[in-house]
Order: structure tokens, then C-alpha cells, then sequence
């Protein structure tokens, strides 16, 4: 499998990553066991930082897994509203966020989710797709994380976009796949790709053109972690 960095270069950003405490450090270990896919510490230390630099409010995840991106945003004191599908997650999530100090509530209605920001940074975890619990949100939000069906991400964005503030943040995880998003440039036919290299990887190159030639984002996308998509919405247009 190609790769996005050099081993060395990879090496020396990994050196370099802020420090795990102990909770971050057993998330860490259990998705690395479990084979569960979460950000890396870099990315989820990104969106904490944007939270932060733009005083967000409240932010909307697709794809919670065990809360670990969940976990860097809402102890910026930021609400986060994040959806995944898998029971087990959910529970594994609500005991990581709940040892935080963090309060959690878990439902399958997320017209029951109040717009209000509470101001500290609590966490509505809406068991269900995304795509059947997103267009029942209200709004607004300030940041966005893209990370649950690869294949979905445009839809994501279509949807998110609506209930984003204009200066909101949008990033979107594994853009590049390993490398394996870039390498497939050489093959233009779209049933080549995914014969290739997996519908996800074409649905992700034709995501990719999307989000950086969006007329409602200034978008770039960055090598960071598995690669990381990065924009500000700079019009109220959707
Ligand atoms: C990459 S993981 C999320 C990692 C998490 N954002 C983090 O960094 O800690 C993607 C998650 O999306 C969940 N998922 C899959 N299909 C989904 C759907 N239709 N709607 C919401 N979540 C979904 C998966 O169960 C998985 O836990």
C-alpha cells in the first residue's frame, strides 16, 4: 500500500504529538485492539484546536466510534452532537466521556437535542445513519467532523452545510486513504478505481473535488494523519 509521508517523516510527526494522558492513552490502546478506526492524535487535537481558535459553540461528528475525537472537542468546553450506528461503540463512548467529567446523553431522537449550547462542553450521542439523523438537527454549528461512511461524505457535507455558521469549520478525516487516494489519479475511469482500489477510494476522489472547488468553502487538503480536510464556510449560501 502506498503512503501518504515517508517512514521518517511519519516517525518524526508521530515524536512530536502532543502527549496522550492516561485516558486518551487507554482509548488509544483499546481501538488499536479492537481494530476500531478513530482520528489520529493529531487530527483530534486539530479539531480541539479549531474549537478553541474559533470559540465554537457547538460541533457535529459523523461517526462517533468510542468518543475519542469526541473526547478532544467537548473538553474544550465545546457541545458536540455525533452519530454513530454501532450499540457497543455508544456504551464504550458514554463510559470514556462520563470518566471524563463529561455529561453524556444518549438518544435515537435528535429533535429532542436543544440548539441552546449548554457552555460546557456535554455530548448528545444520536444512535442511528447519519444521513436519517442529520437533516432532523437544528442548528447552527461551528465546527464539523466528516468521518463515518467514506462513501457518504458528499451527502455529509450537502447536509451539514445548511446548519453550519458562515466562518464554521468543516474537516473531513482520511481523504487520502493511505495513499491509496493519490495513487489512483493515473486510472481515470471510475469502474477502473473502484476495481482497483475500493469504491470508497473513488468515492473520495470525487468527494475531494468537491470540497475544495465548493463555492460556500475556502478548502485545503493537508497530509496530515490519514489525510485531512480542512475549510472555512465563507458564505451563509449552503
Ligand atoms: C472512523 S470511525 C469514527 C471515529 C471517531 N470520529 C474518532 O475519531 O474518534 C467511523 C464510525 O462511523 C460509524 N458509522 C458507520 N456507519 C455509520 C452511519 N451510517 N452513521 C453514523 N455512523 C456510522 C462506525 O460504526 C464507526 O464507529
Amino acid at each position: 500500500m502506498p503512503d501518504i509521508l515517508t517512514d521518517v517523516t511519519s516517525e518524526y510527526l508521530a515524536s512530536m504529538e502532543p502527549p496522550a494522558d492516561d485516558l486518551v492513552a487507554e482509548m488509544e490502546t483499546h481501538a488499536a485492539e479492537d481494530g476500531i478506526p478513530i482520528a489520529s492524535r493529531s487530527v483530534a487535537t486539530l479539531q480541539a484546536i479549531l474549537a478553541r481558535g474559533t470559540d465554537a459553540d457547538r460541533a457535529l461528528e459523523f461517526g462517533t466510534a468510542i468518543g475519542y475525537s469526541t473526547l478532544h472537542v467537548a473538553r474544550t468546553g465545546t457541545d458536540v452532537v455525533t452519530t454513530e450506528v454501532d450499540g457497543e461503540r455508544i456504551d464504550a463512548a458514554v463510559d470514556y466521556l462520563e470518566r471524563d467529567g463529561i455529561d453524556v446523553t444518549v438518544t435515537d431522537d435528535p429533535t429532542t437535542i436543544d440548539a441552546e449550547p449548554t457552555g460546557d462542553g456535554t455530548v448528545f450521542i444520536v444512535e442511528g445513519p447519519a444521513l436519517e439523523t442529520v437533516p432532523r438537527l437544528d442548528g447552527p454549528f461551528d465546527l464539523v467532523f466528516l468521518d463515518a461512511i467514506k462513501s457518504e461524505y458528499e451527502e455529509y457535507l450537502a447536509e451539514s452545510l445548511s446548519l453550519l455558521t458562515a466562518g464554521g469549520m468543516v474537516v473531513a478525516d482520511n481523504l487520502l486513504r493511505g495513499g491509496r487516494v493519490a495513487a489512483a489519479a493515473a486510472d481515470t475511469e471510475t469502474e477502473d478505481i473502484e476495481a482497483e482500489y475500493g469504491s470508497s477510494v473513488a468515492a473520495l476522489r470525487e468527494f475531494n473535488e468537491v470540497f475544495v472547488d465548493h463555492d460556500a468553502l475556502e478548502a485545503v487538503i493537508t497530509p496530515q494523519g490519514d489525510g485531512t480536510g480542512v475549510a472555512v464556510k465563507t458564505s451563509d449560501a449552503p
